[in-house]
């Protein structure tokens, strides 16, 4: 039947630092996609609006303190209390631009004295697998030249490069790394082609599980 032929929707996730421009290039894809009759819709982890989104925001911006590793296992509880939502989605249809995902998870605890990758993973085994991840790959000389960083735990030169680091050993080998220090355009045509490339591909394939 028509329902059953129908292709899934894409899990499509964009990594970099800070200031990479990911936010940038994920609404430039959802509105192009949407343009082309392609349903996508954006979607930022951490998700602050949330109850538990609440409390990472008020973490990030230090209103409270919080055990380490109590934080990593909010940023994936974020993320879990999404995944019924992004498996529908899919299902039905829809094409999700993630910007930030359990790599970010993985890559800013680690960069933290004391936590290993392995154990980051743990809490995210089980999530929906991207069916591409993008990574925008600047250089933190590159990105701090961006201008300053905000107010926020993290946003600190020395720990972003421990970050970039920690993304360097998550790649894997059919990531799509672009180089973001070109102009907007550039990129978002890059980005626009892998996703199309892939979107050809997966067809009506299953929805895998992250880290199984
Ligand atoms: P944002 O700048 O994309 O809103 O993300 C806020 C900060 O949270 C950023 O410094 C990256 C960090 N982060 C984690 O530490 N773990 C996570 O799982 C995610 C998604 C982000
Ligand atoms: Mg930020």
């Amino acid at each position: 039947s028509e329902t059953e032929s129908k292709q899934r929707g894409l899990l499509i996730v964009i990594e970099g630092l800070d200031k990479a421009g990911k936010s940038t290039q994920c609404k430039l894809l959802t509105k192009s996609l949407n343009a082309i009759n392609i349903p996508s819709k954006y979607l930022h982890f951490p998700m602050r609006t949330t109850a538990v989104g609440k409390i990472i925001d008020d973490y990030l911006n230090k209103r409270i303190e919080l055990h380490d590793s109590a934080v990593h296992l909010l940023f994936s509880a974020n993320r879990w209390e999404y995944e019924a939502e992004m498996i529908s989605d899919m299902k039905s249809g829809v094409t999700l631009v993630v910007d930030r995902y359990s790599y970010s998870g993985v890559a800013f605890t680690a960069a933290k004295p004391g936590f290993s990758i392995d154990w980051c993973r743990g809490p995210e085994i089980g999530l929906p697998r991207p069916d591409l991840v993008i990574f925008l790959s600047l250089s933190q000389d590159v990105a701090a030249g961006r201008g300053d960083f905000g107010e926020e735990r993290y946003e600190v030169d020395t720990f972003q490069k421990k970050v970039l680091s920690n993304f360097k050993q998550l790649i894997e080998p059919e990531w799509k790394i672009l180089d973001a220090s070109r102009p907007i355009k550039a990129i978002q045509k890059d980005i626009k082609e892998q996703v199309l490339e892939v979107m050809n591909e997966i067809g009506e394939c299953v929805i895998e599980r992250l880290w199984t």
